[in-house]
């Protein structure tokens, strides 16, 4: 039912009316050999998770709720390379459908207007240092009214149907999107990660402003000067040492 025109990504959906979480779906059917390509739709998430242990607000028919299982032969290092894959083809996908312009807040916020309309979630099923399985997890608010936000997001976050001003058909989304995704990971698989890294940097906002990055270990304030091959964020410090941001939540400065 989602007239999706892509060749493996889709091949097998599971569309759901109402789950817990799609990434969890997800999981056990990679768990259980399901192939590469496979998606997991849901109209509504009750416990949706977001990155670093948040929760991800997924209401009934406003959103695409959709998690993807990829089976790439990278080392398990690579993954964040997939992250940044993922947000390109998604930033495109908004772009066909909907004419608006997003940005992509390192590593995978996309915003609109600096509120946040999309999130994804990579995570990894690996054996030692072979990757089984990648699971990529997209929540996007598209046609959600900021009545229906609850009050702590208004101020951070939007919906797409907001900014463009039209109801948006989802169908026509994931569509569009799974296609870019398709056409990028193929690429990458034959030729790397070089195109969706120099598409990815010119979606990107954070890359030479100042930041501040906080992560589990603290907070380091700096100026972001590009991604590492990997897909890891450099950020100069302020006594110019370069550091390394696997894992972060960013503030941009200026
Ligand atoms: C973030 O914190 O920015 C990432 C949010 C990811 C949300 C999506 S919605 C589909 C998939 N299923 C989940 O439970 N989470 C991801």
């Amino acid at each position: 039912q989602l007239g999706l025109k892509t060749k493996t990504l889709g091949r097998h959906v599971h569309f759901e009316e109402s789950v817990t979480s799609t990434q969890k779906i997800a999981h056990r059917l990679a768990y259980e050999g399901t192939p590469e390509g496979t998606i997991v739709v849901a109209e509504e998430q009750q416990a949706g998770r977001g990155r670093l242990d948040r929760l991800w607000f997924s209401p009934k028919y406003t959103g695409v709720w959709m998690s993807i299982i990829l089976r790439p032969s990278i080392p398990p290092s690579q993954t964040p390379q997939l992250t940044l894959l993922a947000a390109v083809a998604v930033v495109q996908g908004i772009q066909e459908v909907t004419g608006l312009e997003p940005d992509i807040k390192w590593p995978n916020d996309i915003l609109i207007g600096g509120k946040k309309v999309v999130g994804i979630l990579t995570e990894l099923q690996a054996e030692a240092d072979r990757v089984n399985s990648v699971i990529i997890g997209i929540g996007i608010n598209v046609n959600q009214t900021i009545e229906q936000f609850p009050e702590e997001l208004t101020s951070i976050a939007t919906s797409l149907s907001i900014q463009q001003g039209d109801k948006i058909d989802r169908a026509l989304l994931i569509q569009s999107i799974l296609a870019k995704l398709e056409d990028l990971y193929h690429n990458y698989l034959t030729n790397g990660f070089k195109v969706v890294k120099l598409l990815w940097e010119s979606y990107a906002i954070s890359i030479g402003k100042q930041i501040i990055a906080r992560t589990l270990n603290g907070s380091i304030e700096g100026r972001a000067i590009g991604i590492t091959d990997d897909g890891v964020l450099r950020l100069e410090g302020m006594d110019g040492t370069i550091h390394l941001i696997h894992s972060a939540d960013i503030e941009i400065k200026q």
